[in-house]
């Protein structure tokens, strides 16, 4: 199903002020299995796992291995699979792709120019990603527009035009608090460095931790400007 810019327009009058739980709700029951959540194993997407699967058990839930990840977070992968009794899917990078990219641009090129960070980005991603689009209709995100300038005028339900597909972000208008009132209040687990000052953890080579007072998202790509800190999974939109 195609939206228009009306459709979209009212789903967010309708969902204005609605619960996460709520607006998963309605979207799982309308799309069933066409519909995922993509995690990075977030604090956010935890949250959004959990809420999930305490409606469906069932609930699609995929994560992209660009096989850049900190081993914290391939430990969190499985930690996550065994409390909540599934198998989370995992979309990997294309072999033949990823080896053509290292032996052209070398194993870390992402530091010497945006265009091969994209190119990485696209590779490990990007991709992977596009594989994953093709089993679902509707994308469910972490996103949470106090998250960075890029965010900021990000929408709880979105259509994704190029990929003919509805984005949606339940936690879109939550803040940092309440993911981790959240996160807190039901035991849901965790990506131990967020104890280590890393409030938001992408790929080893492309995140550092934070000081105390920095924005949260200062160690992603900490060495561009930080309008240019996406990495195409949420920049067309
Ligand atoms: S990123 O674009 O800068 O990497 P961020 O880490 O803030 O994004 O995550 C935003 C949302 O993008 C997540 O809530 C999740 O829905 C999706 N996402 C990011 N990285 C991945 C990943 N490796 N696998 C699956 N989904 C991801
Ligand atoms: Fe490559 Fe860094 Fe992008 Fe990960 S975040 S895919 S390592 S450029």
């Amino acid at each position: 199903m195609k939206y228009n810019v009306k459709d979209i327009e009212a789903l967010n009058q309708r969902f204005e002020n609605s619960k996460p739980e709520e607006v998963l709700q309605y979207f799982m029951e309308m799309f069933g299995d066409r519909m995922a959540l993509s995690s990075s194993l977030s604090i956010e997407d935890q949250t959004l796992s959990d809420m999930m699967l305490k409606i469906n058990p069932k609930a699609r839930i995929f994560t992209l291995d660009t096989g850049r990840l900190f081993p914290d977070t391939y430990q969190l992968i499985d930690k996550t699979n065994l409390y909540y009794n599934i198998k989370m899917e995992v979309f990997c990078p294309q072999t033949e792709n990823l080896q053509q990219f290292v032996r052209e641009f070398g194993i870390n090129p992402f530091y010497e120019s945006i265009e091969k960070r994209h190119a990485c980005c696209e590779v490990r991603k990007l991709e992977p990603l596009r594989r994953a689009f093709k089993t679902i209709d509707a994308w469910v995100c972490g996103l949470r527009q106090a998250q960075s300038v890029t965010r900021k005028d990000m929408q709880m339900v979105e259509w994704d035009e190029n990929h003919g597909l509805l984005k949606i972000n339940p936690l879109i208008h939550w803040t940092e608090e309440q993911v981790w009132d959240y996160i807190k209040t039901y035991h849901v687990p965790y990506n131990k460095l967020h104890d280590k000052g890393y409030p938001s953890i992408g790929c080893e080579p492309c995140t550092r931790a934070v000081k105390p007072g920095e924005d949260i998202r200062a160690g992603r790509w900490w060495w561009e400007s930080p309008e240019h800190r996406e990495c195409g999974l949420h920049r067309s939109n």
